[in-house]
């Protein structure tokens, strides 16, 4: 679906709802959809256009940019970084302006468009303040780097005191409203968390690095725009603190993520007892699981660990060596949601242990403070309840010292 919308004098969000994508760059499942939301201010003078779309929806988006100006009109694109995801429909926009439009980007911008589209349309690069007057309305840019590429800028309208962000404080999703004050926040939350997770996340230590940068140049923003999901009018603070919050995985209170991989269930049973004397000690575990009819999202599992107070992970031998999935997840969390956790480690085995071993290893060289490693073969003996009990115990005890 296509939505084009007035959101301030002169300035329209033309919005897709993507249901089509499944895997956000081939990776995150969202089962919940995205937008992306570029943005035309119309002056006097010609036409601004921000970002565009994804290039499967070439089509759609020149209707709708047409149903708003000719592309003729368009003087200036704002490129605010090159992911196709927004610049997919970039070179088809020049097409159609008959390359009367210049685009204004990082340095590093120009060189993408070169590399990924063959094309070197006329280009100015900004350095951070640099400004653009038009019809009389006047847009300063700023570097925002690696929020989410290399080469990411913001735009700020400081009459307004609007501030066009490209993917941050974007989110997954295809909310109902357009704006905070139409849509059901809390839930749309939950996706924002998901998003900047999943693809901001290795990154997260700019995010606060880069919010710092706006708030000395003064840039407060009245309204936020950004590039997916909703935008923020009547209380943009509450995204850009969600925003800092999630980049330094501020815990919710009580919450532990619990993921697990079990082919024939023996790793489950463990995994229940430590779940029981979780919530006997008055913590929400949040469980996921890979077993043989489920998968839970790698999506779902970074987004949860980023608000957790604790992780529990377990898994088994395979093959002499830790279980796949096991690995694979481990790996993103480190590259994710590498934040200072407790981190308790349950590995069975069968026959000659290697899982404990190898992933302590690997745990041990991050920031995630290994609590424990629980390692037994097979079957849960008493001895080994005892065991798991002891180290949900110990877990606790870092978490209430
Ligand atoms: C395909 C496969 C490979 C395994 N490889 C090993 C191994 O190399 N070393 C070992 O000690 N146990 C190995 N095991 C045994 C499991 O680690 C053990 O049965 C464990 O209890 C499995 O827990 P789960 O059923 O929760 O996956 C293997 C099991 C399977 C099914
Ligand atoms: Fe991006
Ligand atoms: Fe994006």
């Amino acid at each position: 679906m296509v939505r084009i919308k007035q959101v301030a004098e002169d300035l329209y969000l033309l919005r897709m709802d993507d249901t089509r994508v499944k895997y956000f760059e081939a990776v995150w499942e969202i089962p919940e959809g995205i937008t992306y939301n570029a943005y035309l201010l119309k002056t006097d003078d010609g036409a601004v256009l921000f970002d565009t779309w994804k290039q499967n929806y070439e089509e759609e988006f020149v209707e709708a940019l047409s149903s708003l100006t000719d592309p003729k009109e368009i003087r200036h694109i704002v490129v605010h970084h090159m992911e196709p995801d927004h610049s997919g429909t970039l070179p088809k926009v020049l097409e159609l302006s008959e390359n009367k439009a210049d685009v204004w980007g990082h340095s590093f911008s120009k060189r993408l468009i070169e590399g990924l589209y063959g094309i070197s349309p006329a280009f100015n690069a900004i350095k951070d303040g640099d400004t653009l007057e038009i019809g009389g309305r006047k847009l300063v840019f700023v570097q925002a780097p690696w929020l989410h590429w290399p080469e990411t800028i913001v735009t700020y309208m400081p009459d307004e005191g609007i501030l066009l962000t490209g993917d941050i404080f974007g989110g997954y999703s295809i909310p109902n409203g357009t704006f905070d004050d139409e849509a059901d926040v809390e839930n749309y939350l939950h996706f924002s968390k998901k998003y900047v997770i999943t693809v901001i996340g290795h990154y997260k230590d700019k995010i606060a690095k880069n919010l710092g940068k706006l708030e000395q140049l003064n840039i407060a923003p009245k309204m936020i725009l950004p590039a997916h999901g909703i935008l923020w009018r009547k209380n943009p603070q509450r995204i850009v603190q969600a925003y800092l919050d999630w980049g330094e995985g501020k815990p919710q209170k009580g919450k532990v993520v619990v993921v697990y991989t079990s082919m024939y269930r023996f790793v489950e049973k463990a995994i229940k007892i430590a779940v029981a004397e979780l919530e006997a000690q008055g913590y929400k575990p949040v469980v996921h699981k890979i077993v043989d009819d489920y998968h839970s999202s790698l999506a779902d599992i970074l987004s949860d660990v980023a608000d957790s107070e604790a992780i529990v992970f377990g898994t088994e031998t395979y093959e002499s060596d830790a279980f796949p999935y096991a690995e694979f997840i481990l790996n993103e969390m480190i590259k994710k949601v590498e934040y200072e956790k407790p981190l308790l480690l349950i590995a069975i085995f069968g026959w000659a242990a290697a899982a404990g071993k190898k992933l302590r290893s690997t745990i041990e060289k991050t920031s995630f403070d290994l609590v424990d490693v629980v390692e037994f073969k097979g079957l849960v003996t008493p001895e080994s309840e005892t065991r798991i009990k002891k180290s949900v115990k110990d877990l606790g005890a870092v978490l209430r010292p």
